[in-house]
């Protein structure tokens, strides 16, 4: 691996749509915007980003895996899978790597069935409730961890 910190971006079920999703609970930040956000960031911190997007549990269990060896530390939103996925959070221990999980909006003041995330426990941290802002923050705590 090169000297600069290699960073997986992770978004999960349904935020392929974000923009025209339920605006009033998500926002109008589209997934693309959000990408564009995080690798602006991630050049001025010397920081090679990779985003990756999948609908599909099996597939984005195959990206976590695939960063073994080839990655620093893993920004995920897990979307609906956060509150059902034993899978993902076994994939994600079996990595090893720093995990910060992102949420747009805030769980917590959301449905019971959201306050509980599978992904929290391995985490290193958990953003909910800031919007779009909050992967920029995730990405700069992601590295501010793996730095230190
Ligand atoms: C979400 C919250 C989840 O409960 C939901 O299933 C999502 C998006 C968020 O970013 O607020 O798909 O992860």
């Amino acid at each position: 691996m090169s000297e600069n910190l290699h960073v997986l971006v992770v978004h999960g079920p349904n935020l392929n749509l974000l923009g025209q999703r339920e605006p009033e609970v998500y926002g109008t930040t589209t997934l693309a915007e959000i990408d564009a956000d995080l690798a602006e960031r991630a050049a001025s911190e010397d920081c090679v980003l990779e985003s990756f997007q999948s609908n599909h549990e099996g597939e984005i269990i195959d990206r976590i895996q695939g960063a073994i060896g080839q990655t620093d530390g893993i920004l995920i939103n897990p979307g609906g899978l956060t509150h059902s996925s034993v899978a993902l959070r076994d994939a994600l221990a079996a990595a090893g790597l720093p995990v910060v999980e992102v949420h747009l909006s805030n769980v917590f003041a959301r449905e019971p069935f959201r306050h509980h995330s599978y992904v929290s426990g391995i985490a290193l941290g958990v953003i909910s409730g800031l919007g779009a802002k909050g992967y920029v923050m995730g990405l700069s705590a992601l590295l501010e961890h793996l730095r230190s």
